[in-house]
């Protein structure tokens, strides 16, 4: 595929993570910020002041697209807009890097997906502790431990945000868990089949919803996946993310989410080449090259909505006190997303597809 050089990008969503990449697009290369928008115009012209340079700012960022000659947009506003601002976006024909988590609900995930079939547009997921060079170190090291058993994950940490997490009713597995979930499946190299959690809040919590949990997942193959997290545990608190154990056949992996993974297993290790990418300069870099060479990055939507799917399984499970199969969240979403669809061709898209399961893990 033919790509200009520079790739023109304007950035939608000026918040925080926004401030963030705004200054990662402007650092990298092979790219040109050439607008920013948000919904509160202002926002907007604050973030695009800082860069000591005019670039037009707007409300929206499809017609900022069309007026500034950007190919492709940078999706970093909340989670509600994800839906509407990158299904815009596709359908002016502009490739989107979204933010995490993919869309607010499975079913508007499913319809993403489906969005970027019927308009031949790459929509990648940003989900940026994927991209850790040693979380690829770790990965390595679990394929030297034969059969994998058990993979944990501990989070314990006491962060005083205020603002919307201290208001969610689940503020640790929507806002936060989905990276380490995400993680888990991509240091496995295999999809979750069930879920069971309970999510609590302790008596000392300043949050309002559960801001700890505990979820078991059944993956694929029969490894179990077990998460401890909370967000209200002053003292030894872990790395942002998170301290983690495989377990295998022939040893152990361990990781404190801040330094080297460490193997403790029968004969040496194979060395295998490091990650390239970190964080979300690694997945712009991915994001670019995967337009140059037509290429489906790790992240494009397809592959990345089962990491949202997990959280939706841990909270309903949490809500019910029941162990909830995968499959029954992907099939009630994918029923939601064809009853409330109003663009015809993502509800034909949808409707084509065999098996939701099948679909999303095509490509993996
Ligand atoms: N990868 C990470 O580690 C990480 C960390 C923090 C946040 N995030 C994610 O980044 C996203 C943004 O989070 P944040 O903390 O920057 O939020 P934020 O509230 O600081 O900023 C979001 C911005 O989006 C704007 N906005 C809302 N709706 C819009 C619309 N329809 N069109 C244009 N602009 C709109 C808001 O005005 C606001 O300026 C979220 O999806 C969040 O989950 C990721």
């Amino acid at each position: 595929m033919s790509l200009e050089n520079p790739l023109r990008l304007v950035l939608v969503g000026a918040g925080s993570m926004g401030r963030a990449w705004r200054d990662t697009i402007e650092a990298a290369p092979g790219v040109e910020l050439v607008g920013i928008a948000d919904i509160h115009e202002p926002t907007a012209q604050a973030a695009a002041d800082a860069l000591g340079r005019p670039v037009p700012v707007g409300t929206d960022a499809v017609a900022l697209a069309s007026a500034t000659g950007a190919r492709a947009v940078v999706d970093a506003t909340v989670p509600e807009a994800h839906h509407p601002v990158t299904t815009a976006a596709l359908f002016a024909g502009l490739d989107v890097l979204g933010e995490k988590p993919v869309a607010e609900t499975v079913a508007q995930a499913l319809s993403l997906a489906a969005a970027s079939e019927a308009t031949g547009r790459l929509f990648m997921v940003s989900q940026s502790r994927r991209w850790n060079p040693q979380l690829f170190a770790l990965r390595a090291m679990a394929e030297d431990l034969g059969s994998i058993g058990t993979l944990t994950t501990e989070f314990f940490r006491a962060p005083r945000f205020g603002g919307f997490r201290d208001e969610m009713a689940h503020p640790l597995l929507v806002d936060m868990a989905i990276h380490a979930f995400d993680s888990a499946r991509f240091l496995l190299g295999a999809e979750p089949v069930s879920a069971y959690c309970e999510a609590y809040n302790p008596p000392w919590s300043w949050y309002a919803g559960a801001a700890a949990a505990v979820a078991t997942f059944e993956m694929e193959g029969g490894i179990r996946y077990a998460y401890t997290g909370s967000w209200c545990s002053p003292g030894a608190e872990t790395s942002w993310n998170g301290v983690w154990r495989v377990s295998g056949e022939k040893g152990s992996a361990r990781w404190d989410g801040d330094h080297d993974p460490v193997l403790d297993a029968d004969g040496p290790g194979v060395a295998r080449p490091g990650s390239p990418y970190e964080g979300i300069e690694g997945a712009l870099l991915v994001f670019t090259d995967a337009l140059r060479t037509g290429d489906p990055p790790m992240g494009e939507v397809h592959e990345n909505v089962l990491s949202l799917a997990m959280v939706e399984a841990a909270v309903r499970s949490a809500d019910t006190g029941e162990r909830v199969r995968l499959d029954d969240v992907l099939a009630a979403a994918h029923a939601e997303a064809l009853r409330t669809e109003t663009h015809p061709d993502v509800r034909d898209a949808l409707a084509s597809w065999p098996s939701v399961r099948e679909v999303l893990t095509a490509a993996g």
